[in-house]
């Protein structure tokens, strides 16, 4: 199969390694990619949500399978746009529909979905410009922290954790102000929930899913959880407390009941849901949809994914993924995040990085990266995750801990703290 991936981050380098280890894929293709992903297939320079130029590149190569990484074409409605088009209506495109990634694209559309499904969830109420001294009533009913959310997609800026009810109302006339232009038009009041975060992968054809390995994610920038929040510090999998139990509740109260109200409202579901999920006294609860893999998440769990993606990509496409096999390693896996410094404010870009080739026993993911003048520079805030497999998580950040130190650029920074909360 010839295989054209979306997007240019560590989640898509770790996808298409992924998908590279597959004897099903002929070709692979990314789009835009980065310096990382030139080593698993061709990078072209078509932005993923450039749909024209993309519909064209796979009509004139054959393209049998796309599979989209990243939210924003998603959101935009990659999916319809192939299907709508008679050139390209054949081509399977492993993501949901416009109507399915609008679980990600709204927070008040996902809670609304949410309590139509009776999937367990914070509390919560909408609010927009016409209502807004219902909203600081309402906040007044609720205890601190105060939690906001913009509606919209914000690049993961979106939501507030405030600590008095003064600072909550103050930031919650800001949001519906124009804080994040129209994606704070609508802003979601919801009940603080208090517990250790879980993120749970599911891949599903409209009707059958598989559940992947879970992960733990690190957001905060520094050590401990403090600071400011980032696109991902690290990741770790397998989480010690999502145990057989704990997953069969996550499974019958949440992502059954999310994949049958998706079929049950009509929406077009073929592609990964992710389910960040908080768990509250033992209870797993929803605290968020993506529409997508989560990023540093897919740098461990590709790692621990043993059966072949591209498989499992085909049964999403032909509907079949009950007869497809998914088999877990056994192992754990870790991802550390080398960033650069100043992230997630202001940074340099263009250091050239040095010492990638000395890794040895850990696998080296490109997040933010370019390549100039035959150099690998730091091209992003998040800059190269360094992967390892290790008999228990301690084994594995020990390796990613110690080939971390090989890898140079100015002023590398990253935590050394990663799972030790578990
Ligand atoms: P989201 O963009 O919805 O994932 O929210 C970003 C982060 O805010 C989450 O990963 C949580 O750490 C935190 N968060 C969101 N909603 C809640 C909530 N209801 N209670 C506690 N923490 C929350
Ligand atoms: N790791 C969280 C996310 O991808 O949104």
């Amino acid at each position: 199969m010839k295989i054209l991936l979306l997007g240019g981050g560590g989640r898509e380098h770790a996808l298409a390694w992924k998908i590279a280890q597959s004897n099903k894929c002929s070709k692979l293709f990314i789009a835009p990619g980065n310096a990382g992903t030139a080593n698993c297939g061709e990078n072209i320079d078509i932005k993923a949500d450039d749909f024209e130029s993309l519909k064209k590149f796979c009509v004139d190569n054959n393209i049998d399978i796309v599979v989209v990484g990243p939210e924003d074409p998603l959101v935009k409605g990659i999916y319809d746009n192939f299907k709508n088009d008679e050139r390209t209506k054949d081509i399977p495109v492993i993501g949901p529909s416009k109507a399915g990634a609008v679980l990600e694209g709204s927070k008040d559309f996902a809670k609304g979905f949410m309590e139509r499904h009776n999937i367990p969830t914070a509390k919560y109420k909408t609010f927009d410009g016409t209502n807004i001294e219902e909203g600081l009533k309402f906040l007044e009913t609720l205890k601190a922290p105060y939690v906001l959310k913009a509606d919209g997609l914000c690049a993961g800026k979106g939501v507030l954790i405030l600590p008095t009810l003064e600072e909550a109302k103050k930031e919650f006339q800001e949001m519906l102000g124009g804080m994040f232009g129209n994606a704070s038009a609508q802003v979601v009041i919801e009940e603080f929930l208090s517990g250790i975060e879980c993120s749970v992968f599911v891949l599903t054809d409209g009707k059958n899913y598989k559940i992947l390995p879970e992960a733990k994610d690190y957001k905060r920038i520094g050590e401990h959880d403090t600071g400011l929040n980032t696109g991902g510090m690290g990741s770790v999998t397998p989480v010690p407390f999502a145990t057989k139990e704990w997953m069969k509740k996550v499974d019958t109260r949440i992502i059954k009941p999310t994949v049958e109200g998706l079929a049950e409202e009509g929406i077009e579901y073929k592609g990964f849901i992710f389910f960040g999920l908080i768990n509250v006294e033992g209870e797993p609860m929803v605290i968020e949809y993506n529409c997508r893999m989560g990023d540093p998440e897919t740098e461990s769990v590709m790692l621990r994914l043993k059966s072949d993606i591209v498989d499992l990509f085909d049964g999403v496409a032909k509907g079949d993924l009950d007869k497809r096999e998914i088999e877990f390693d056994e192992r754990a896996a870790v991802c550390v995040m080398l960033v650069s410094g100043g992230y997630p404010e202001e940074y340099v870009k263009g250091y050239p990085i040095n010492g990638i080739n000395d890794v040895d026993g850990s696998i080296v993911f490109h997040s933010g990266t370019a390549l100039k003048d035959g150099q690998i520079v730091t091209n992003g805030g998040r800059v190269i995750a360094v992967s390892s497999y290790g008999k228990n998580k301690e084994d594995a950040l020990q390796k990613s801990f110690k080939e971390a130190q090989k890898i140079e650029f100015k002023d590398k920074y990253f935590r050394r703290d990663i799972g030790q909360d578990l």
